[in-house]
Order: C-alpha cells, then sequence, then structure tokens
C-alpha cells in the first residue's frame, strides 16, 4: 500500500494519547497527556475523572500528533482507536474521536485490543527481525499475563494473575510505604538505595496437581503485599500502619519487596518459553519500564538461550505509537470495523 500512515487513539485508563505511525514501525508522532496527577490524591484512578478528563484533552492531543508528524488527515491510511479492555467511560471517548475522524475523512477504523498494542511495542525496537512465534509477558496495572504470541494482534492466553496485577501490587506497596503514585517508579527509585536481599518476601508458585504432574504457570501478589503489611506492622497484623517517615529500613522494604515481584514474573516467563519451546520472550506493559525486571530477566533469558525484547521505555506505558503501530498490520489483514464498532470492558 503507497500510503502507510496511521493514526493512532488511545484512552483506555488514564492516559490520553495520540500518534502517527509508517507502516507499523516509524514513530513520526506521539503525544502523551498523562492524568496521573488528577488520580494522584485518590491512590489510584477515578473512572469518572479519567472520563471528563479524556474530553477536554482528546482533540488537542489528536491535533498535536497530526501537527508533530506534519501530516494532514487525508494522507492517512486509517483510523486505529483503542477499543478494548479498559474503563468504559474512558475508551469511548477515544472512539468517538477516532469515528468521527474515520467518518469525515472516509478512512478505515482499525479496532485495537489493548493489550495486543502492548506487546506489539515490544516488537518495534526490532523491525528488521520476525519475532513470532513468541512467549509474551504482560505487566501493567491490569494485567499479568503470559501468552503465546503467534502473529501482529494474535494472543493465546497460557497464565495470568490469580489476583492482583504486578503493577497494582507496586501500586498498593507504595502506598504503604506512603510513596506517590504511580507506585512503580517510586519503589524502583526509592529500591535503588535499597538491598534486594534485605528481607525475604514471599515468591508464589503454583503447585503442582494433586495426582502428580506437571507445575501450572501463574502469578499471585496478595501473599506478597500482605507480607510486606505485616513487616512493616512489626509482624503484627492488628497493628495500624505506622505513618511513612516510622517505617524501618523503608528503602529496604522497596529494594526486597520489587526484587520479589522481578523474580516471580522472570521465572514464570522463562518457564513458559521453555515449557512452549520458543525462544522469544516479548515483555509489555507499564512495569516493563522496571531496570531491575530489564536486567534480572535479561540474564535469565541469556543464559537459557532465549532472546528477551522490551519496548523502548516511553513504549512500556500507556501511549498511541503502540496502537498507531499495530494498526498497520491489522489494517494489511483486513482486520477494520465499521461505525457502529463499540468498546468493550473486556
Ligand atoms: O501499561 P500501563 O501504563 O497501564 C495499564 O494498562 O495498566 O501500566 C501502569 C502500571 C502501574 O501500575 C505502574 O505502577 C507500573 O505500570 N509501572 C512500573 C514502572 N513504571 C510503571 N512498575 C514497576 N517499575 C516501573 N519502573
Ligand atoms: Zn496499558
Amino acid at each position: 500500500m503507497a500510503n502507510d500512515l496511521i493514526l493512532g487513539i488511545e484512552s483506555s485508563c488514564d492516559e490520553t494519547a495520540a500518534a502517527v505511525v509508517r507502516g507499523g514501525f516509524e514513530v513520526l508522532s506521539s503525544v502523551v497527556f498523562s492524568q496521573a496527577d488528577e488520580h494522584a490524591v485518590f491512590g489510584g484512578v477515578v473512572p469518572e475523572i479519567a472520563g471528563r478528563s479524556h474530553v477536554r484533552e482528546v482533540h488537542g492531543v489528536i491535533e498535536r500528533a497530526l501537527d508533530e508528524a506534519g501530516v494532514t488527515p487525508d494522507q492517512l491510511a486509517g483510523v486505529a482507536v483503542t477499543a478494548r479492555p479498559g474503563l468504559i467511560g474512558s475508551l469511548l471517548v477515544g472512539l468517538s474521536a477516532a469515528k468521527a475522524i474515520a467518518f469525515k475523512w472516509q478512512l478505515p477504523l482499525i479496532p485495537i485490543h489493548h493489550i495486543e498494542a502492548h506487546v506489539w511495542a515490544a516488537t518495534m525496537e526490532s523491525p528488521e527481525l520476525e519475532l513470532f512465534p513468541a512467549i509474551a509477558l504482560v505487566v501493567s496495572g491490569g494485567h499479568t499475563t503470559l501468552f503465546r504470541a503467534t502473529g501482529p494482534g494474535q494472543l493465546e492466553p497460557l497464565a495470568t494473575t490469580l489476583d492482583d496485577a504486578a503493577g497494582e501490587a507496586f501500586d498498593k506497596v507504595a502506598w504503604m510505604l506512603g510513596l506517590a503514585y504511580p507506585g512503580g517508579p517510586s519503589i524502583a527509585a526509592l529500591a535503588e538505595e535499597g538491598d534486594p536481599k534485605a528481607f525475604r518476601f514471599p515468591r508464589y508458585r503454583p503447585k503442582p496437581p494433586r495426582g502428580g504432574g506437571e507445575r501450572p504457570l501463574g502469578f499471585s501478589f496478595s501473599g506478597l503485599k500482605t507480607a510486606v503489611l505485616y513487616h512493616i506492622r512489626g509482624q503484627d497484623a492488628l497493628a495500624p500502619t505506622p505513618p511513612p517517615d516510622q517505617i524501618p529500613r523503608r528503602a529496604d522494604v522497596a529494594a526486597s519487596f520489587q526484587e520479589a515481584v522481578v523474580e516471580a514474573l522472570s521465572s514464570q516467563a522463562i518457564d513458559a518459553a521453555q515449557r512452549e519451546g520458543i525462544d522469544r520472550i516479548l515483555v509489555a506493559g507499564g512495569v516493563a519500564c522496571n531496570l531491575r525486571l530489564r536486567e534480572r530477566l535479561g540474564q535469565a533469558a541469556r543464559e537459557a538461550g532465549i532472546a528477551a525484547h522490551f519496548p523502548a521505555p516511553a513504549f512500556c506505558t500507556d501511549n498511541a505509537v503502540m496502537i498507531a503501530g499495530l494498526g498497520w498490520p491489522l489494517l494489511a489483514a483486513g482486520r477494520t470495523a465499521d461505525l457502529a464498532l463499540d468498546a468493550s470492558p473486556r
């Protein structure tokens, strides 16, 4: 196709984002408006506030993305938009904007699954390589899932978390430690000053089936979270949580917690690759920003003869480059929708 410019729009959670990407890989612009400040006082995303903020920002963000790319809508090959999963009131804002542009300029509308787009982001650093099939580890605020990724936008789930997502665990432990939201970057920064071996917090491993057989893959972070809480309460479950400045060895707690999460994620991802006989892992989602995860999983993968691919840090957390990027192979595969397209929380 001569014209390979895709406009991507993302509004599934608390980032309003738009981007223009050429041919799936070449980033011409990326604009992200983060609402983090608006949600910070609540320690998490408030859906009602998120929806209103998207309404306020979406048009300006799209205009800037087109401007910075030096592209006018008539030059586009299509409009890709996150249609699922996410907060419904937030998704609808980006989707409505995308539909309006598609209608006005008679462009194909390309519905994007947010998680499939995160995985695409991990391929964007290596446009010259064919990265599928791969194991995809998606670690974000809402997801901690291992997939078998067989192609662009093709994910088969292998295992997920029984309770919290990894990013959610970072956010909640950050809250306990009195650190700023989002918790991942705050914990990672404090952990730099701490000893990851100071405290041995639990690492969950699924139990083998009763009658014997292979141990399943999976994650759980609620036990770890509780262990950290009891630790900072001095092992007295009923004691009040002390104020952050009175928590002893906060940096050691942060580093030891981070280490437990990173170890669980790394070992499960390597296990999945070995079981599936696949020598590639694509790591994606906000937690893929985590330097300790990159280091540890990268090293474990090298030792096992597996290639681990991470997105550029700016494209780990929510952004529209991954939406516009995945839009290209999906458009080529005819995965478009008409204007009746609906958003879905799942
Ligand atoms: O992918 P994302 O932007 O949004 C979702 O789709 O959830 O991921 C956000 C999550 C948050 O929970 C945040 O705390 C976590 O990613 N995160 C990190 C880091 N940067 C962001 N977790 C650990 N280390 C980081 N450096
Ligand atoms: Zn995300």
